[in-house]
């Protein structure tokens, strides 16, 4: 079976830390799809030879030098890749860092500030100015890169877990505020993915290799190809009716389960939808019978727990009734 081919032509794409690691791939695979590109990062020598690499491959590139934790740099970002290219139809949202594991009573302001000005401000900073561009557009599509981090908790990661929970916050609320304005907005949520930023973790911390390997039902690393198509699928047409989720793109979590968040963050907005009501009363359905069941099944048990006792109607069942009366003859007679 062939992966989806998509059809980015005429589309611009922006994708920010694209000088290496998921961020470089997704960027190619924008333009492998037709997109013009716009690839930003720190790093100016590593987003230069992308995009030189791009355009000597006949595709449309335009590398940016820009550290996203400042907000008038991702400014700048947006408004250079408009001038470039006239518009800007994706965004992927990737550049950040990790800092080094601590004991949470030990972990130093210098971390913590780093890691969420980073990872967490400059997603804000560069969604807010993708924002402005596809408001006025009236149309397009972000996704947002958290991490499984920012789904589950991890001894000595608060900091970095903390950044990362965070966009999954700003992405569920920008999304259900964006998708009446024709923009899309969702994150990934990758689990360990074979990137520099890995390599360096792995080379500094020997013991973390086997303990991310317990935790990988695949048996290896995720790829950064492996995380470009979920970025491009979400900012696909096949993704259309797909906003506010946090997708795991992770072979660390069994449960890949879209239907699910999707369910959980379009509540608000799901109020009068027929299949939301038809969820509820199934789940209501289910409740009720199970609890039929379990009144039945102790009904006829010996030795079974006392029943509930309504206040002012007594016990329901019959002979609880019994015992409580003849309590309160005792008490009576003792008087
Ligand atoms: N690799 C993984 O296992 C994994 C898993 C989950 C989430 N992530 C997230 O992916 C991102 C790291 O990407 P990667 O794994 O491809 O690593 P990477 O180190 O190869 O890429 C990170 C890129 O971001 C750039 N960058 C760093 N700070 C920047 C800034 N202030 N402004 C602009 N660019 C900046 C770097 O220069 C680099 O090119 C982080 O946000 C990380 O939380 C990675």
């Amino acid at each position: 079976m062939n992966n989806p081919t998509y059809d980015f032509k005429d589309q611009v794409a922006l994708v920010t830390g694209a000088g290496s690691g998921m961020g470089l791939v997704t960027a190619q695979a924008f333009a492998e799809a037709g997109a013009a590109v716009v690839l930003a990062d720190i790093n100016e020598g590593a987003v230069g030879t992308a995009t030189d690499e791009l355009t000597a491959t006949g595709h449309q590139a335009l590398g940016v030098t820009c550290d996203v934790a400042d907000e008038a740099q991702a400014a700048a970002m947006v408004q250079r890749a408009v001038a470039a290219f006239g518009r800007l139809d994706m965004a992927f949202n990737k550049a950040g860092v990790q800092v080094p594991p601590s004991d949470a009573a030990d972990e130093t302001a210098g971390n913590f500030d780093r890691v969420n000005a980073i990872n967490l401000r400059g997603v804000w900073a560069s969604m807010k100015h993708e924002l402005r561009q596809m408001r006025e557009q009236g149309s397009g599509a972000i996704v947002n890169c958290s991490s499984l981090g920012g789904l589950v908790g991890l001894p000595g990661r608060a900091s970095y877990h903390a950044s990362k929970h965070g966009v999954i916050g700003l992405t569920k609320s920008a999304a259900l505020e964006y998708a009446p304005r024709g923009v899309r907005i969702n994150a990934v949520c990758p689990g360990t993915i074979d990137t520099p930023m890995v390599a360096d973790m792995l080379d500094t911390q020997p013991d973390a290799t086997k303990e991310i390997m317990r935790d990988q039902p695949i048996g290896r690393l995720g790829r950064s190809h492996e995380i470009a198509a979920a970025v491009l699928w979400l900012c696909s047409p096949g993704a259309s009716f797909v906003i506010g989720v946090p997708s795991r793109s992770t072979a660390a979590s069994p449960l890949i389960d879209l239907s699910r968040a999707s369910w959980e963050v379009s509540t608000p907005l799901a109020r009068n939808d027929p299949q939301t009501h038809r969820k509820r009363e199934v789940v209501q359905h289910a409740r009720n019978h199970h609890a039929r069941r379990r009144r039945r099944s102790y009904r006829d048990r010996p030795g079974r727990p006392p029943d509930r006792v309504d206040r002012r109607r007594g016990p329901s069942d019959p002979r609880l009734r019994l015992r409580q009366r003849s309590v309160a003859v005792r008490v009576d007679g003792a008087q």
